[in-house]
């Protein structure tokens, strides 16, 4: 059976980032027959402009996105808003339409009770205007995610539950496409 590829963006920049680490738990949720990269190397992408040519590490996102059959976002929420620099690389792919068509999941995670709804809220638009494919099961925002990750993972069973089922409602949009 042919390997589904999905592509895992955090919105986090940091080493031991919770969004991260929400993304390595997903990746020991997939069936045997997925895998999931993270991409490495937001944080090298210049601010946007249009008309600025892609340097490398532009080319290299656009080229990750186009390679996937789909992908998993998790984000934290930074002043209300998503972080400037998830933001700012997703600019980048507007006019030259990447994700079009690309089935997402989209995560938000956060030490408050919210989960980072804002940021979950304003990435599902940024999302919809950049025609990628979800729907209604393809979004969830995690509250209070400290002290709920062990050893690099996320440890608590309610979180897990709701991951896996993010997880299989992806699937299952491949699978209606015919993607698998
Ligand atoms: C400058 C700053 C602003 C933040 N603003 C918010 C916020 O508006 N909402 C929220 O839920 N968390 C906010 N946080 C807390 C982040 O959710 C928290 O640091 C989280 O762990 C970051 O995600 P990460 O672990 O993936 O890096 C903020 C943190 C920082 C440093």
């Amino acid at each position: 059976m042919e390997q589904i590829r999905i592509l895992g963006i955090s919105g986090s920049l940091r080493t031991d980032s919770t969004n991260t680490i929400i993304l390595n738990t997903c990746k020991t949720l997939l069936p045997a027959n997925a895998a999931l990269t993270i991409f490495q190397g937001l944080d090298r992408i210049p601010h946007f402009s249009p008309g600025l040519e892609d340097n490398e590490a532009v080319a290299s996102f656009k080229s990750a996105i186009s390679q996937a059959d789909a992908i998993i976002f998790s984000t934290p929420e930074y002043a209300f808003g998503l972080p400037g620099t998830l933001k700012n690389a997703l600019d980048w792919t507007v006019a030259t339409g990447e994700f079009n068509d690309k089935p997402v999941a989209a995560i938000s995670a956060s030490p408050l009770n919210t989960g980072g709804e804002n940021a979950l809220a304003s990435l599902l638009l940024t999302l919809t205007a950049l025609g990628t494919l979800r729907n209604d099961h393809s979004a969830a925002a995690i509250p209070n995610i400290k002290g709920k990750i062990e050893h690099g993972y996320v440890a608590d069973l309610q979180i897990l539950k709701i991951l896996q089922s993010v997880i299989d409602n992806l699937i299952s949009q491949l699978e209606q496409r015919g993607v698998i």
